[in-house]
């Protein structure tokens, strides 16, 4: 089988370095890991690990799942503070702990022990975009700290520009030469989320989810939508029953539109067949993904489907 590599358009930065690993023999997992990381490291992508966006109160919490698709193992970590490399802990977690899902003071502590190093991850350009939005957080004041996440929450509903960092994620779907498939996803989260928030991105079957059997999905956009409507299972579970990929996603993005949703926002979705076959759509026109094959000498940007509510 050849190798193939599929991801959100922030993803481009890791698919090289991917693609040699599965050039090399290496797993769909050791792939997904090699792919993540460069974008975790970047200060210019505000949406993932080092630079992100923080939530309500200033701090940086990031969430991240891998899952292999030959065994259906999985690990994911969530409001992780203070260290950059979620996906690698991710990948302790599945590989190490009789556990899938680390979450706050727990995923920091099990970061130490792993030994990775431990990172400011609040830039000073992630606080100044953070601060410029931010008047206020309401203060002590239960309901008018409510009233400010909601006010953010859907003023990045309605903004697209506001949106594109503030909930911006990274996925990456890997095909190793043996035929097997892992897919990971990492993300700062939705910037001015009430702490503790986590999205889809961390819950397996809501923003990542994996069988080699079927195929792989994952999703970026607005998480609590993904998390509504498992999508990422969703869309595994009708490649399993059968459909073809393009069916799979449609069925997938009708479950998200017919959500009754006052912060509405969009949806974005990857998804690989047990063939080899990709596809990526959108609730929202105008936006891509990239991908990179064996074949590939550099990484193809392709345009999603848009799947509009009344389609
Ligand atoms: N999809 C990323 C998030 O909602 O946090």
């Amino acid at each position: 089988m050849t190798a193939l590599l599929v991801a959100s358009t922030n993803g481009r930065i890791g698919l090289p370095d991917a693609m040699a690993v599965l050039r090399g023999g290496g797993s769909a997992v050791d792939a997904v890991v090699a792919a993540i990381r460069p974008v975790e490291a970047n200060p210019n992508d505000h949406s993932v690990g080092y630079g992100g966006l923080p939530n309500l109160v200033g701090e940086v919490e990031l969430d991240a799942s891998i899952m292999d698709g030959r065994t259906l193992a999985t690990g994911a970590v969530g409001a992780l503070r203070g260290y950059q490399d979620a996906i690698l802990l991710a990948r302790h977690v599945m590989e190490e702990l009789p556990h899938v899902l680390i979450a706050g003071e727990g995923a920091r502590r099990l970061a130490k022990e792993v030994g990775l190093t431990p990172v400011e991850l609040l830039t000073d350009e992630a606080r100044r975009i953070w601060r410029q939005r931010l008047d206020s957080v309401g203060g002590p004041d239960r309901a008018a700290y409510l009233d400010k996440v909601r006010d953010m929450v859907g003023r990045m509903s309605d903004d697209p520009e506001l949106a594109a960092d503030a909930h911006g994620t990274v996925n990456v779907i890997a095909r190793d030469r043996s035929g097997n498939v892992a897919c990971g996803v990492s993300t700062s989260g939705w910037a001015w989320k009430y702490p503790g928030r986590m999205g889809d991105s961390p819950i397996i079957g809501a923003g990542n989810y994996a069988d080699t059997r079927a195929g792989a999905a994952a999703c970026t956009g607005r998480g609590e939508m993904a998390q509504r409507c498992c999508t990422a299972h969703t869309v595994v579970t009708a490649l399993r029953a059968g459909l073809p990929l393009d069916a799979a996603l449609r069925a997938a993005a009708a479950d998200l539109h017919a959500l009754d949703d006052p912060y509405r926002g969009e949806v974005n979705i990857v998804a690989v067949d047990r063939d080899g076959n990709h596809l990526a759509v959108s609730t929202v026109p105008g936006k891509t993904y990239v991908f990179l094959r064996d074949e590939d000498d550099a990484v193809v940007e392709a345009e999603r489907l848009h799947i509009p509510a009344e389609s």
